[in-house]
């Protein structure tokens, strides 16, 4: 029993006096000789210490640094394992904390930087993936990424009032670039795939060359978006069913879509004025407008194709 009291003690004595020579804080729970030799202190193992157990493994450059390069103190929980608290921000606070969100511990080389414009809303594409960084980033030190809008205009206003075909500002044509021009950033001419055109959607037919509708490209001229201003129904589609009698009190597009001049007709107008077959009793009932419609130039409606009014039945023919 005493033996066994003076062993404890023995080994209490032993280890205070080793936490009193460690420089590395009472909190270390690993032992003097995982790292250590009985050489000297200085010397560490080499495969001792598994790093890779704590927070912050070592990977890249830092497999390479010298333990003291980070752990100053020597009291190994004190490091922390924000890039931010060991690098100094070369970018003068102008990216943020986060450098870990750009950088790898290999190198200071940026791999992604497609990647952080795309994530910012300006995707690097066509010469703007071409052009030298400090076309756009202008600070007055290469590694100062300050702040720069991303609106066409604030780096494009120059071309803009330059335009001639067309011009610009005499068209009316506002600065928000992006409305009719792509990201793309490649030429000027080529407008948008989902170019908005506004109150005249080019569906149908009229996905097609905009020299089409705008002749010479000369965009100065105002076009009307009346369907009769660009197509007439001229002798030769005017027969079946002849337009010019009844039809052409209406607009085109009562009847019309952009996509064929004989299929899908839906004559919009019919159920308000001219008695139901969109809904009602008609509803489903017919499959084109000549089972009511003479196709002649008078188009009045012949109920008796279906209707035999003077046995007072239903008898469809
Ligand atoms: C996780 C690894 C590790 C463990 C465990 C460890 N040490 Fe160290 N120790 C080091 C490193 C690294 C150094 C700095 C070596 C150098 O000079 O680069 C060091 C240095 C020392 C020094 C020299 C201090 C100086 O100012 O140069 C002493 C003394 C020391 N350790 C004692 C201890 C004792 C006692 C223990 C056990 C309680 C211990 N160490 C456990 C890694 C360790
Ligand atoms: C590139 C910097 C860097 C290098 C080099 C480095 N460390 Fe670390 N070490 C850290 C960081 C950061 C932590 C995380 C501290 C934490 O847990 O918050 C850490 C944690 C530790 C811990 C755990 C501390 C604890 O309280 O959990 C030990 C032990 C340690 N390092 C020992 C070493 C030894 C031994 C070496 C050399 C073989 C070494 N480190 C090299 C940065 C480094
Ligand atoms: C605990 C301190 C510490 C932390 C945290 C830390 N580093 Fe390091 N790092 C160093 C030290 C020390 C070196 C050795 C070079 C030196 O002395 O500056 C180094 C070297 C590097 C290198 C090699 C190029 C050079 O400057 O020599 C890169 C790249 C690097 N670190 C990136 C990072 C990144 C990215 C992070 C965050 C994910 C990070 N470091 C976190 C301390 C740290
Ligand atoms: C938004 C992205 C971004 C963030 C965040 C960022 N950097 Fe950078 N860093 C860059 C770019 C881009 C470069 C230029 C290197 C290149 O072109 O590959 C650079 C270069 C560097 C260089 C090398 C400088 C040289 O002379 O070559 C260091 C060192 C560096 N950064 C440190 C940091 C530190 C430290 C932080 C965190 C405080 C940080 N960076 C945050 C994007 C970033
Ligand atoms: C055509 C213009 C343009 C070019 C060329 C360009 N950038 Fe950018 N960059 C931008 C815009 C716009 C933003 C987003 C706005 C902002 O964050 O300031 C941005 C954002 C960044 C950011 C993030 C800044 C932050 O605040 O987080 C970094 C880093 C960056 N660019 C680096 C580069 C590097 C490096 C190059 C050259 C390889 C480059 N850029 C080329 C326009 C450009
Ligand atoms: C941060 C500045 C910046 C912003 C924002 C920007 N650009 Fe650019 N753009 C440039 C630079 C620099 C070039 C390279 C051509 C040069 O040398 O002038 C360029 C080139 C182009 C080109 C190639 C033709 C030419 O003029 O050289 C087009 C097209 C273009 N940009 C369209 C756009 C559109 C559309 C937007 C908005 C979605 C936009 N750009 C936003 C800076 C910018
Ligand atoms: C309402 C639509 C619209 C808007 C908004 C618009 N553009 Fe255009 N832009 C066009 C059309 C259409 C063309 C002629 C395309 C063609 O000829 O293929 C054109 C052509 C151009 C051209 C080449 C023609 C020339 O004379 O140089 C430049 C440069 C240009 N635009 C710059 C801009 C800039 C910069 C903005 C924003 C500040 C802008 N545009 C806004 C429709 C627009
Ligand atoms: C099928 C005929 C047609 C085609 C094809 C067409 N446009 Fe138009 N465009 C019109 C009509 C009609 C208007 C007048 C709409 C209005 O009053 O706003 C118009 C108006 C415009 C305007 C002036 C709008 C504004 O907001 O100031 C621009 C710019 C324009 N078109 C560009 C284009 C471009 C670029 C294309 C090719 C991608 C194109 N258009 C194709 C018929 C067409
Ligand atoms: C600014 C002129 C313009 C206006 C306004 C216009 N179109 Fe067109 N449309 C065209 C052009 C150009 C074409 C293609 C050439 C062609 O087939 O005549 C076309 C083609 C069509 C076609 C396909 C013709 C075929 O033969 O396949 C239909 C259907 C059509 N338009 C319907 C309409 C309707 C409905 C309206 C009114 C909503 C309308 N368009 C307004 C210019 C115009
Ligand atoms: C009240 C409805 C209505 C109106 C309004 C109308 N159409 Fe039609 N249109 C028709 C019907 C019904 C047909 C026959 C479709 C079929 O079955 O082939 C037709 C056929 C056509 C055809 C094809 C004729 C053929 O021979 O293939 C053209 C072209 C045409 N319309 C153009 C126009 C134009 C242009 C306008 C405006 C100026 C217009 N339509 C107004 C109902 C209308
Ligand atoms: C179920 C029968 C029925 C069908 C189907 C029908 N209509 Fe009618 N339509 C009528 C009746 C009833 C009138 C009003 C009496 C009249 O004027 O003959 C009318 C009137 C009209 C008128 C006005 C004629 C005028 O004198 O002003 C037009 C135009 C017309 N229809 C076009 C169409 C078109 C186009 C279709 C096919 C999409 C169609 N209708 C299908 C029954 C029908
Ligand atoms: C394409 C064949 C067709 C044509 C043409 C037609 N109808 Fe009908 N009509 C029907 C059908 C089918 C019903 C539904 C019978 C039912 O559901 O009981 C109906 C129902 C009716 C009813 C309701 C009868 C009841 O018993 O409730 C009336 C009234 C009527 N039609 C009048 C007309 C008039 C007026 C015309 C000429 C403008 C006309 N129809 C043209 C097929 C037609």
């Amino acid at each position: 029993m005493r033996k066994l009291i003076l062993f404890t003690f023995l080994i209490f004595l032993v280890a205070t006096i080793n936490a009193i020579n460690s420089p590395h804080g009472a909190k270390l729970k690993v032992a003097c000789a995982v790292c250590h030799t009985t050489e000297n202190w200085s010397k560490i193992k080499e495969n001792g210490f598994n790093h890779n157990t704590t927070k912050f493994p070592l990977v890249g450059q830092h497999k390479m640094v010298d333990c003291r390069k980070c752990h100053t103190s020597l009291d190994f929980s004190k490091a922390t394992t924000n890039c931010a608290s060991c690098h100094t921000d070369i970018h003068e606070g102008t990216v943020g904390n986060d450098c870990a969100s750009c950088h790898k511990t290999n190198s200071w080389i940026v791999t992604n930087i497609r990647q952080i414009h795309r994530q910012q809303g300006f995707p690097l594409l066509g010469e703007h993936a071409a052009a030298d960084c400090n076309r756009c980033h202008t600070s007055a030190s290469a590694l100062r990424f300050n702040n720069i809008r991303t609106d066409c205009y604030s780096c494009h206003q120059f071309q803009y009032e330059n335009t001639i075909k067309p011009n610009h500002k005499t068209s009316g044509f506002g600065t928000d670039c992006e409305r009719c021009h792509n990201m793309a950033g490649v030429s000027w001419n080529l407008i948008g795939k989902g170019f908005d055109h506004g109150v005249f959607p080019l569906t149908g037919a009229h996905n097609i060359a905009c020299e089409n509708c705008h002749f010479e490209n000369n965009y100065s001229v105002k076009l009307s978006t009346e369907c009769s201003s660009c197509h007439s129904p001229g002798p030769a589609n005017t027969t079946s069913p002849v337009h010019t009698t009844k039809f052409l009190k209406f607009a085109c597009n009562d009847c019309h879509n952009t996509t064929s001049w004989s299929n899908g007709i839906k004559f919009i107008q019919h159920d308000g004025s001219y008695g139901r077959i969109y809904s009602g009793k008609h509803k489903g009932k017919w499959n084109s407008c000549t089972d009511c419609h003479n196709n002649d130039a008078a188009y009045v409606a012949n109920c008796l194709k279906c209707h035999n009014f003077s046995s007072g039945s239903l008898d469809e023919n």
